[in-house]
């Protein structure tokens, strides 16, 4: 069996004090087998990037890391990954801004990660590139000598090309991601925007397998929605709903329903547009005054960005405000906490929550909208209210889909997510479970490993179904 290589920016090392609160981790994390390697950034930034990694290894997983020179860091993270290629995927080519240097920059630690890679290589390996800091890793890896199988997965969207015609560089980092074999994407609304951008910048059209040809190379784009191991989650907050904090939590609440929503602070999370939607439900349904509490968890993220931290302020300033207009001296409608919490104390308290509002702008999955799922007692779930324009909205077809632009809608269903009766509340929770068994974290690895091996993986059955 070919040993499995994860290639990522984030490498959540077991025992790490500042874990990476993000989905792509936190998926991977949940579907990691004995025996691989994960490669990545260390999160150190040094005066010079490694050229070898540090190795440790915790249960059976090998995990090697390079430090990054500052100076790359800010061209390739802050600069091209996050400055240019983020905004665009996530389809606000407003924030978008390009300089050549940061392109540089992000092809120089690309070419970084390849070169330290490359030797740690066995024959067999499969190499499953992730994300878009790392688009470039397959063609460097190539440049480098390496012919075994190469997969790369999305976790953002794609973009039409209209949108990603717009970056410059698009056709160069287009050539450079297909010296991948295998490219997966979320949805096939992502799969779709990528095939278009093949077509139109390459010149090549895929057949109706999501097949192309490209110098050679034969590639296969697939859908591969990533997942949550179920079981686990659900036995986690079934623990944690009871633990202190979740009580102390409880008690507050006085038996009143309680909102819970869990986001990076990014502006591709929709938070103001959610503080107004709270807002539009307390002055359109005066009812929900003095009994409906919000809890919003914001983790913070790249504050290096000035849009994050004019995010930040501008969230800071919206809670404050709608606060201020209906809170009384013994009830406040939003609690805001932006730090970091623990995906553990994170799961009891979406199993005490009515609603579980999870409004992106624009999401590639989303993976809290299928915890808050996992989370909830069967017997008196609550309600996700989800936008349609996150990736999860593709399977979580039982949820309440809105419209996160539009804070009336999402204010009714708020309202409607309050006072759902048990038995449509049980029904949709069902279905909604059933949906994400069907895509937990281990079909998702298997899935697209089954793909990228050159023969079968031959694995045990998931027991999280
Ligand atoms: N998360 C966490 N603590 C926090 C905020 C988020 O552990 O304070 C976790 C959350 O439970 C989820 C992940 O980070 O597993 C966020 O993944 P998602 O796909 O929702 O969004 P992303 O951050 O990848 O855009
Ligand atoms: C999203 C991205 C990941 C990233 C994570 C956290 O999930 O798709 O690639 O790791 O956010 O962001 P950060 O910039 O802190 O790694």
């Amino acid at each position: 069996m070919p040993r499995l290589v994860i290639v990522s920016n984030r490498v959540p090392i077991p025992g790490d004090r500042n874990p990476a609160a993000g989905g792509l981790a936190v998926g991977l994390a949940d579907a990691l087998t004995e025996g691989s390697l994960w490669f990545g950034w260390s999160g150190r930034r040094a005066s010079t990037t490694s050229e070898h990694p540090a190795i440790v290894s915790a249960h059976g997983v090998t995990y090697a890391t390079i430090d990054i020179a500052e100076i790359d860091y800010r061209h390739y993270y802050t600069g091209f990954a996050n400055g240019a290629l983020y905004p665009l995927l996530l389809y606000r080519l407003g924030l978008m801004s390009f300089r050549q240097e940061d392109y540089a920059g992000y092809r120089t630690v690309n070419r970084a990660f390849a070169t330290v890679l490359a030797p740690l290589l066995r024959p067999d390996d499969m190499i499953w590139v992730h994300d878009y800091q790392l688009f470039a890793v397959g063609h460097e890896l190539r440049a480098c000598g390496v012919e075994q199988r190469i997969g790369f997965f999305l976790h953002t969207p794609f973009v039409p090309p209209p949108l990603f015609c717009a970056l410059p560089r698009a056709v160069e980092l287009l050539e450079a991601l297909c010296a991948c074999d295998v490219i997966g994407f979320h949805t096939h609304d992502y799969r779709e925007a990528f095939l278009q951008c093949v077509r139109v910048l390459l010149n090549i059209e895929a057949d109706s397998e999501a097949t192309f040809t490209y110098r050679g190379r034969v590639i296969q784009a697939i859908v591969a929605p990533i997942g949550i191991d179920v079981a686990a989650f659900t036995a986690m907050a079934t623990r944690n709903a009871t633990s202190v904090a979740a009580n102390s939590l409880m008690q507050s609440l006085g038996g009143r329903p309680l909102g819970i929503s869990v986001d990076r602070l990014d502006y591709a999370k929709g938070l103001p547009n959610r503080i107004q939607a709270v807002d539009r439900l307390l002055a359109q349904y005066p009812e929900h005054r003095k009994r409906v509490t919000f809890l919003q968890i914001a983790a913070p993220s790249r504050e290096e960005l000035a849009d994050y931290r004019g995010l930040r302020r501008e969230l800071d300033r919206t809670v404050g405000e709608v606060n201020g207009r209906y809170s009384e001296a013994d009830w406040t409608p939003i609690r805001h906490i932006t730090r970091a919490i623990r995906r553990s104390s994170l799961a009891g308290f979406y199993r005490l929550a009515r609603l579980g509002i999870v409004t992106p702008l624009r999401d590639g999955m989303n993976l809290v909208a299928k915890e808050f799922i996992a989370a909830q007692n069967p017997a008196d779930p609550g309600v996700l209210i989800l936008s349609r324009f996150a990736g999860a909205a593709e399977e979580l077809t039982d949820a309440l889909i809105v419209n996160p632009f539009d804070a009336d809608e999402v204010a009714n269903a708020m309202h409607l997510g309050i006072n759902m009766p048990l038995d449509e509340r049980q029904s949709r929770h069902k279905a909604l479970l059933a949906s994400i068994r069907g895509s937990s974290a281990r079909r998702f690895c298997q899935h697209f490993l089954e793909v990228l091996s050159p023969q079968p993986v031959h694995s045990a059955e998931p027991t999280d179904v």
